[in-house]
């Protein structure tokens, strides 16, 4: 199959563009979206074939759902059959935004494309090239990370090209994405509601409008038999290449230890690279290093953490060594994602230090 890349411009959108996208998802075909949070795979969400065709195309396992993508407040209520109030408080908050919301699923919900679930993923994204789209394919995509299952979601048309050229029949392109890691998933079907994934929408803001509400569940073995509830839980997620190794301490004993790590790495010949902050770039002579963005500026991480991971496999990296990022606000999804990359392997710089 031939992909046709599409160039739209969010400021201006081209009508017959987004009607030439409209057409293929009704049709049953796949087109990649750019989304403020990651670039989505999208397919008709009421077209069962669709969801095949996403989890054939993405390698993805079929008991890991998928989320509805809406444009429009009033379509919820077509594909969900409980509405909490808490649901219309954090709807009128932070939607459309990088937030998804799990609810108890309607009849017009294909069990295929919830992993069996009598629960529904819905989300409303903020960006105009994926509203118009999502209206133009008659109201509801269903949308996963727009990359090859395992391997860290796409921020720009050219990461989807690089996982499914020659796969899909579509990829607009509208340039980067803006937050640069997925949607916060707020389990609502529970009380009180979990997250499931952190985003950019942290705790303390969901709790702000409605209250209390609780950390999800941690993660399950491989090879478990339970349906995962959350990405990451079950399955390796976001992961580079190389071996990515998450030094902790403080800051001055971080640059240090990578330093040696590097050092030993490169004694033995091998290709090692450093996730360095604009802070401490600076400071690494050998490796090669990325700075990932602004420890006084976290969102500038948050866009560059999965472009990094991938330029990262481009240049056949073995090793990376990366700083820990700071923790609050959108740092909590940040550390997340990273953790989850480095197949939770932390060293102590301390101790890497004084052996
Ligand atoms: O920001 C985002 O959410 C992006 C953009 C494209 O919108 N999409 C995205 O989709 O990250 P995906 O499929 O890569 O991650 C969605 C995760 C799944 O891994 C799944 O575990 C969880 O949402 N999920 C979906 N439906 C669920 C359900 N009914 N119950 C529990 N978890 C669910
Ligand atoms: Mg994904």
């Amino acid at each position: 199959m031939k992909t046709k890349i599409l160039k739209i411009n969010p400021k201006q959108l081209d009508k017959s563009a987004i009607k030439e996208a409209g057409e293929i998802l009704q049709q049953g075909g796949l087109v990649a979206i750019p989304t403020e949070t990651v670039y989505g795979l999208g397919a008709n969400a009421l077209d069962q074939e669709g969801a095949k065709k996403t989890y054939q195309v993405k390698g993805r396992p079929s008991d890991n759902p998928l989320i509805i993508h809406i444009a429009k407040l009033e379509d919820l209520e077509k594909i969900i059959i409980k509405r909490p109030s808490e649901v219309d408080l954090l709807a009128k908050a932070f939607w459309p935004g990088p937030l998804t919301m799990i609810m108890e699923k309607s009849s017009l919900v294909p069990y295929e494309i919830t992993g069996g679930q009598e629960s529904v993923a819905v989300r409303m994204p903020a960006h105009k090239v994926a509203q118009a789209i999502i209206e133009a394919a008659g109201g509801f995509v269903t949308a996963p990370s727009a990359n090859t299952s395992g391997r860290p979601s796409p921020t720009t048309a050219a990461h989807v090209k690089e996982d499914l050229d020659g796969k899909i029949e579509m990829i607009v392109d509208a340039g980067k994405v803006e937050i640069g890691l997925e949607s916060t998933i707020i389990d609502m079907t529970t009380s009180p509601p979990a997250i499931l994934r952190p985003g950019e929408i942290t705790r303390e803001m969901l709790e702000e409008v409605i209250g209390k509400v609780v950390k999800g569940p941690g993660t399950l073995a491989e090879d478990s038999k339970e349906k995962p509830k959350a990405p990451g839980m079950k399955y390796r997620h976001y992961a580079p290449k190389g071996k990515l190794v998450i030094v902790e301490g403080d800051l001055g004993e971080e640059t240090l230890a990578i330093q040696k790590l590097v050092n030993e790495k490169l004694r033995e010949k091998r290709r090692v690279g450093i996730i360095a902050t604009e802070e401490t770039a600076s400071e690494y002579q050998e490796g090669i290093v990325k700075n990932i963005g602004s420890r006084s500026n976290l969102s500038t991480i948050a866009a560059n953490l999965y472009g990094i991971l991938r330029e990262f496999d481009r240049e056949e990296v073995e090793f990376i060594y990366s700083e820990s990022i700071p923790a609050w606000g959108i740092g909590d999804a940040i550390k997340n994602r990273m953790d989850k990359a480095a197949g939770h392997n932390y060293l102590k710089a301390e101790q890497v230090i004084s052996e």
